[in-house]
């Protein structure tokens, strides 16, 4: 019994550790079957001058070669504005954008053709930064407002003001599978693609668009992806285009797998995100208004940038009231790889300013920074409604920030941070609290739905398919402990179909970290459905078994694989059984289940609404040690306390949260995306870019979860944790911050980007003691 809230192992666990896990490169080869690789642009903004590719169609093992014009359908996409095109027609916007798709038989074939291709473009004047594109009006689409009383004028009568801005890089997704695809030519124009994608409906329709044919044509596949992290959400695309175009093209199966090197080149990663802030407060720190100005580098389309900077505009107040407020948001168009979803999707964007802001408040006022958060933090009456007029419910942060502080020894460890930086002459520490506050929902209303199959076969067993995909996060177990425990199964007796949109039509990328919440809901829905039909039958077949006695069908339980009468329970048969009789008795043991989520809704236009169903929040408490003289960053010891509600699989939750905050850690720290002055990515693969190692994750790491019973708005009152504990790296960074605070001979507020990189720190450091010796350029000083 209770297959809900166990620590059942990932259904992929045992595969992933052997080996045995089959991901889209494992798929054995089909007769005929083509690789395809492409030619991408020699530079990141020009124009096609002459493109001969007659040497390389003569390659030894070389099958076709296309260009755009040889492509059926459309050739320009994106998932919500269509202003990409897969193959350059005249411009290429990014360094790598495809020219010439090759379709070959072996991968030396592959590599002389594209040597043989004879390219050349004449270069347009790039544009690659934020700053740039500002200068230059470079903007996909408009800004957008979000805001709420007076911030101008409440600015003025503030008591103190803060002004400065805030850099933070983008991030490679890192996931250890690249982008894939195989595509398979049926009869009459159909088309079976497999594809390592967090949105199979997406790939169905621009796979559909680009060969030209109607979606029901199109059917994709997606089994699992190794790992996805956001970067699958649309980019999964491409490569499943071009296997498709190819596969129709020649009438053979096509395969497309991106090596690392080409993959983190020429896809899009986190936006890159500049901002600036004027901040009003009185002397306990509390926040009157806020002026902030968001910029993203979006890249050289549209892609889900709008989205992605709106869910940074709604994340901008984090965990804090902000009474008077006007956020704006702009997104930068350059010629880089469109950026795109990313664990977070703008929000860890928009969360690193306000806890930036309040470092900052609390070293202006030599107060505590953990204070100045309590005292701003949402609470009851009156300071409980966001900027864009949500209510904060069943509001746990208070709490979380009390015992978080109470069992990291949060006030002792800040004097003994700041007696050791007095004293050492070699190293700074530092410790900082921070916390998330993370919206619930595809802030796309739309999106918020999901449908599921379940179908029971005769010896008792059953499959369930719903639009969610697996990348390691777990839904697909998630989703097997809902049925069995709706239809009162075993675990085992139930398997997740691998998701396939002939089975689940119109499904939603699976995102938003509510993979678990839509499908899961979907799955339930099913799954009462036909319990309700099979306990009518149930009532009647045991009743007739006990000769006629009275049984009515709101007394039958499901449970431990057995059917039984609540009342007497002796008065029971096994579910495989019933299944059995109904199927002779012609009952139907299949059933779909739909589930949108009630309530929320967004006018982007007022900036106003409820977009969300509810908040995961939580809170982090990091301390770092720093060598004064190389700028090295140690995380000695990270204490997290998340509000989960109560978990489906507590294991598979502490997992997300485990992995969720070492990958926010390696945001605000190690990764850095480095770029030529022609925008080349010097830092693509991992000798260059540096995510976390094992040996990076704190020594000392408590991850604890808030008893939350009174979360009931959610499936099993569980809370979505996909995204959420990312944003809690930010903690490391505010740790580093408050450690460089310490770092001149007096108390200053450092200037620090993210990420904050061994360079940057050192930098910071140097600055300030050099500061120190050149008497007048000192920061305003700050008393501790
Ligand atoms: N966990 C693993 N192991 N691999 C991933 O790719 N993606 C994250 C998160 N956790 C990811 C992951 C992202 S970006 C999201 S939105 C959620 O999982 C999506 O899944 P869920 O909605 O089922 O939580
Ligand atoms: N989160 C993640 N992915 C999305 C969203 C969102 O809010 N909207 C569209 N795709
Ligand atoms: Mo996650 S960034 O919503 O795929």
């Amino acid at each position: 019994m209770g297959v809900i809230g166990k620590d059942i192992p990932h259904d992929s666990a045992r595969g992933h550790v052997t080996g045995r896990s089959l991901f889209i490169d494992d798929m054995p080869f089909a007769r005929n079957e083509l690789l395809v690789d492409f030619l991408g642009s020699p530079v990141a903004h020009g124009v096609i001058e002459s493109l001969n590719v007659e040497a390389a169609r003569k390659v030894e093992g070389v099958v076709a070669l296309f260009t755009a014009k040889d492509v059926p359908g459309h050739n320009t996409f994106g998932p919500v504005v269509k202003d990409e095109q897969l193959l350059v027609e005249e411009t290429a916007m990014f360094l790598g954008q495809p020219v010439v798709l090759i379709a070959a038989k072996t991968q030396p074939a592959l590599r002389a053709a594209k040597k043989a291709i004879k390219l050349t473009m004449r270069s347009l004047p790039p544009i690659f930064s934020i700053d740039d594109a500002i200068a230059a009006n470079s903007f996909l689409g408009g800004e957008r407002v979000i805001a709420r009383g007076d911030a101008q004028a409440a600015l003025a009568s503030a008591k103190h003001v803060l002004e400065s801005s805030l850099t933070v890089g983008g991030q490679e997704h890192f996931y250890l599978e690249s982008q894939a695809a195989i595509a398979y030519p049926g009869e009459h124009g159909a088309m079976t693609v497999h594809s390592s994608t967090q949105h199979p409906t997406e790939v169905q329709s621009l796979v559909a668009e680009v060969l030209g044919v109607p979606f029901n044509h199109v059917t994709c596949i997606a089994k699992r992806m190794g790992g996805a992290f956001g970067g699958k959400e649309t980019q999964a695309a491409q490569p499943a285009m071009m296997a498709a175009i190819v596969a129709a093209k020649t009438g053979r199966p096509a395969r497309v797998v991106y090596n690392k090197d080409d993959d983190m080149r020429t896809t899009g990663k986190r936006h890159p995100f500049k901002s600036w802030y004027t901040v009003g407060f009185d002397d306990d720190g509390l926040i009157s208004a806020l002026d902030l100005k968001l910029f993203s580098n979006g890249g050289c389309s549209t892609d889900l940038s709008f989205a992605v900077l709106e869910r940074s505009m709604l994340h901008s107040d984090n965990a804090y009231f902000l009474p008077n407020v006007r956020i704006t948001g702009r997104v930068c168009r350059t010629n880089l790889p469109s950026n795109t979803a990313f664990r977070g999707f703008g929000g860890p964007q928009g969360v690193v300013n306000i806890e930036n802001i309040i470092e900052e408040i609390a070293l202006t006022l030599g107060i505590d920074a953990l204070a100045v958060r309590r005292r701003n933090c949402y609470g009851a009456d009156g300071r409980n409604t966001t900027p864009y007029g949500q209510i904060v419910r069943n509001n746990t942060l208070p709490q979380i920030f009390e015992k978080l502080s109470a069992d990291a020894h949060y006030a002792t460890r800040r004097r003994e941070v700041e007696s050791f930086n007095a004293s050492s002459k070699t190293h700074l520490r530092g410790l900082a609290t921070t916390s998330v506050k993370f919206g619930i929902s595809f802030t796309k209303k739309t999106l918020n739905q999901a449908n599921a199959l379940v179908n029971i076969y005769t010896d008792g067993t059953v499959i369930v398919s719903t639009g969610a995909t697996e990348m390691g996060q777990g839904v697909h177990t998630r989703v097997r402990q809902i049925v069995a425990d709706e239809l009162g199964i075993s675990y085992d007796a139930v398997i997740v179909g691998a998701t396939s949109t002939d089975k689940n039509h119109n499904t939603s990328p699976t995102a938003a970290s509510s993979g678990t919440d839509l499908n899961g809901a979907a799955a339930q829905d099913a799954c009462r459905k036909l319990r309700a039909r099979l306990a009518e039958f149930a009532a009647r077949e045991l009743a007739y078994a006990s000769a006629g006695l009275d049984f009515s069908c709101e007394n039958v339980r499901f449970e431990n694989g057995t059917v039984f009468d609540a009342r007497d329970p002796s008065r029971s048969m096994r579910f495989v059984e019933l299944i059995c009789r109904a199927y002779i008795e012609r009952i139907n043991l299949g059933e779909r289940g739909f589930y949108a989520t009630p309530g929320v809704d967004f006018n982007r236009e007022t900036g106003k609404g409820h977009p969300f169903l509810y908040f995961t929040n939580g809170a982090a408490c990091s301390e770092v040690l720093i060598d004064r003289f190389t700028g090295e960053m140690h995380v000695a010891r990270v204490d997290l306390l998340m509000d989960a509600g109560e978990c489906i699989n507590p294991g598979i939750d502490r997992g997300q949260v485990v992995g969720g905050f070492i990958q926010g850690m390696g945001w605000v720290t190690t990764e850095e995306l480095k770029y030529s002055d022609s925008g080349v990515l010097l830092s693509y693969s991992p000798t260059t870019y540096k995510i976390p190692a094992i040996t990076d994750v704190p020594e000392t790491f408590n991850v604890n979860f808030l008893d939350n019973p009174d979360n009931t708005v959610s499936l099993y009152r569980s809370k979505a944790l996909g995204e959420p504990p990312l944003l809690l790296g930010i903690s490391v960074w505010a740790a580093v911050k408050h450690a460089l605070s310490f770092a001149g001979p007096k108390r200053q507020i450092p200037k620090l980007d993210l990420p904050a990189s061994v360079e940057q720190i050192l930098t910071v450091i140097t600055k300030q003691t050099k500061a120190m010796r050149t008497p007048g350029v000192l920061a305003p000083s700050v008393s501790s």
